[in-house]
């Protein structure tokens, strides 16, 4: 079997070195791709946005199965595309990315379907909304409504950061059309945890549950990111994910059939357990980033069997293998992340890291230049062990850190605390 895997991330880079062990593949390929991950697939420069170019390199090389790492191309149509061309794709139709990519949407998809979120209203124009923030309760949190890379949300402790807020994504346009409608939300309290699940449109598989830690800096602290690294797993008591399962992927199941959306993919339910039980902060539909990298290496089973299963509509009655243990994935990110980070910053130690079933090196942002590793983006390198418990893992993680560096090197050393 020939195997597309779209995106160039961190996430793409655990996806192809799980999918390479298949015993189901032939050949994996992944466009754009990057040095890093052209080390395991065939890369070539066809952009993520291209789809006829994406098309014909599925023709050219005989692709069966596509799997879409981003969300960008997903909400952009990729998958009507190239399912209209009769190529099979893991990931959502644009109809079901609109999940991720409108928070709007989102937000009214659970409440017609009755899945637990934070009490919400919808802000259209600027000057109105000023003076609706004046009647609302803070701390408030103010999403803009489109994609924005992670940086659509602010939680508001007083009205002036809320009115700051508004003339960033409204008037000054900050994110562009993506902050021209604004959801204002009620300020929940809890810890937070990523549910992941494989979806065929009508039953689904849950992954193991992790932990992202979205700030920058240690305890919480900075601006929110990408993600500055994950856990897995997080364990919950039963009941909880019972509830998880019943009020959430059941009713998200259900309200996907009421729209008539074709979803084969993964749903990424972003969750904060409040004192009145878990709660939707939102959808992501495609692996969180930084989560899959401490997720995928815990997996038994083969990935691209469980794809087939999520592609031919059979992912009930699935069970999913975990390897006992936990895993713990570090990111490092460059000097000026997120908001300007420096690049092309050689990268020294990597020359002595090997890869181990234990400890690997997934790359978000690098490039080369002859034999030397350079950094190429605000997320670098993902450093994740597997050890049989967290601390373990901590340390390992920790200790392989402290034989990389870069100029400007930065990373939480809080990952799992
Ligand atoms: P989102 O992109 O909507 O998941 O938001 C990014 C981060 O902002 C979340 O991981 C939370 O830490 C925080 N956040 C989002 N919505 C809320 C809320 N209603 N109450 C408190 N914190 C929130
Ligand atoms: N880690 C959060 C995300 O992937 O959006």
């Amino acid at each position: 079997m020939n195997v597309l895997i779209i995106g160039s991330g961190g996430r793409e880079h655990v996806l192809c070195w799980k999918i390479k062990q298949s015993p189901l593949l032939d050949s994996l390929y992944a466009l754009p791709g990057s040095p890093a991950i052209s080390e395991i697939a065939q890369c070539a420069d066809i952009a993520m946005d291209d789809f006829e170019g994406i098309f014909k390199f599925c023709e050219d090389k005989k692709i069966d199965i596509v799997i879409v790492g981003p969300e960008a191309p997903l909400a952009g149509g990729l998958q009507d595309f190239l399912v209209a061309k009769g190529v099979k794709v893991f990931g959502p139709e644009a109809a079901g990315a609109k999940l991720e990519a409108s928070k709007e949407y989102a937000k009214e998809f659970m409440k017609k379907n009755e899945i637990p979120t934070a009490d919400f209203k919808v802000l259209t124009d600027y000057e109105k909304a000023k003076e609706e923030i004046k009647n609302m309760k803070h701390p408030l949190v103010i999403k803009a409504d489109g994609l924005c890379a992670g940086k659509g949300v602010r939680i508001c402790f007083e009205e002036s950061e809320s009115l700051m807020a508004l003339s960033d994504f409204m008037d000054k346009k900050i994110f562009g059309a993506s902050g021209s409608r604004i959801i204002a939300e009620e300020f929940l309290i809890g810890d937070e945890a990523s549910i992941m699940a494989f979806v065929d449109g009508k039953d689904f598989l849950i992954l193991p549950v992790s932990r992202d830690h979205k700030r920058l800096m240690d305890n919480n602290e900075g601006p929110n990111t990408g993600g500055m690294g994950a856990v897995c797993p997080v364990n919950l008591d039963d009941d909880t994910i019972s509830i998880i399962k019943k009020e959430i992927l059941e009713r998200f199941i259900e309200g996907l059939k009421k729209e008539n959306i074709s979803y084969c993919g993964i749903i990424y339910v972003g969750l904060m357990f409040t004192k009145g039980g878990p709660k939707v902060l939102e959808f992501n539909v495609r692996f969180g980033d930084p989560e899959a990298q401490a997720v995928i290496p815990l997996i038994n089973e083969d990935l691209l069997e469980i794809i087939i299963a999520a592609i031919d509509g059979k992912i009930g009655g699935k069970k999913l293998s975990i390897k006992s243990g936990s895993c713990v994935s570090v990111v490092l990110s460059s000097g000026g992340y997120p908001e300007n980070p420096e690049k092309g910053k050689e990268l020294k130690g990597l020359e002595n890291f090997i890869n181990s079933e234990e400890i690997m090196i997934f790359h978000s942002g690098t490039r080369k230049d002859g034999d030397t590793w350079l950094t190429n983006g605000g997320r670098v390198l993902n450093i994740a062990a597997m050890a049989t418990n967290i601390e373990e893992a901590r340390d390992k993680v920790y200790f392989s850190i402290s034989n990389i560096s870069f100029d400007g090197m930065h990373y939480r050393k809080d990952i799992g605390l």
